[in-house]
């Protein structure tokens, strides 16, 4: 392993403990959804409900992590060579790191997630085909000021360097009370002109209603639930940032490898990738 291989997660928190198994999790019904090993009993029932309406939530996961990874592989290829990803995952196939460090293999990449499950999987997330450094940090995106002070933050990315900020298919998981405008506007304040904000976020745009309703249920035992937003909701949260064409499109639209499949325009994630001017 190369020595600038980082290995250290936050001493602040200890060894995940308590994964509270019997609660669903964000993550774990995620992982559930992309075909992954990791989540338990009440993740996957409430995975199943979702499946349960069809195939569309796992192309609709598919589709977002191929997003992720072909606007990860657009900024590294314009040149950005930090990346905070807020709002992680558990590993799987082309994490931030393995894309853009194989584009760029000095990039430096910090992870941050508020599940414990995240941090087990810290390892898998540390490894990858570059040489540069990954780190990986506990802490909740509703807590912006935290994130930018933790030490995984300060000594891994230079803030006066523009950076890619990732907040993918994360900040459905706020709640409007919650003020997930105001935390993403705070997070892009603090990023240098030049930096970048990729976005995506589940929308209720190309949902029946029957389907907002199914959604719903299968969130309704997810602490902070499913909070679907319009596709002016979701923009607002790019307000002051400059869109890369193609602007805020379904994810399997944004700059597509080849040709989008039939069932693209019934994903309901927006995407969208915006330039701090
Ligand atoms: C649907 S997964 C998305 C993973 C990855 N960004 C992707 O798009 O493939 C959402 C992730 O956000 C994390 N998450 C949810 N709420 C969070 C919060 N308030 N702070 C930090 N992470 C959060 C979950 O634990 C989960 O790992």
């Amino acid at each position: 392993m190369s020595e600038n291989w980082m290995t250290e997660v936050d001493t602040r928190f200890p060894e995940p403990t308590n994964l509270h198994p019997e609660i669903p999790h964000p993550a774990r019904v995620y992982d559930f959804l992309l075909g992954g090993k990791d989540h338990f009993p009440s993740d996957r029932e409430a995975g199943e409900k979702i499946l349960a309406m069809g195939e569309g939530g796992r192309t609709a996961v598919r589709a977002n992590r191929a997003f992720l990874q072909r606007a990860v592989r657009t900024l590294a290829e314009l040149g950005i060579d930090q990346f905070l990803d807020i709002g992680t995952g558990i590993p799987t196939a082309g994490n931030t790191h393995q894309v853009a460090q194989q584009a760029d293999p000095e990039a430096r990449v910090v992870y941050v997630d508020n599940d414990p499950i995240v941090l087990t999987h810290a390892r898998a997330l540390m490894s990858g085909p570059g040489h540069g450094v990954t780190r990986v940090l506990q802490a909740d995106l509703r807590e912006p000021e935290q994130i930018l002070a933790a030490r995984e933050v300060t000594e891994t990315l230079d803030l006066t360097r523009p950076v890619a900020l990732l907040l993918v298919a994360v900040l459905h998981f706020l709640k409007d009370s919650e003020r997930p405008g105001e935390i993403v506007a705070a997070l892009i304040d603090a990023l240098p002109s030049g930096s970048y904000v990729v976005l995506s976020h589940v929308t209720d745009e190309v949902l029946t209603d029957e389907e907002v309703t199914g959604v719903g249920v299968a969130y309704s035992k997810v602490p902070t639930g499913m909070n679907l937003r319009t596709r002016e909701q979701v923009g607002q949260f790019l307000t002051g940032v400059d869109l890369l064409d193609p602007g805020l499109v379904l994810c399997p639209f944004w700059r597509p490898d080849g040709e989008p499949a039939p069932e693209a325009n019934r994903v309901s994630i927006l995407a969208a990738v915006g330039r701090k001017p």
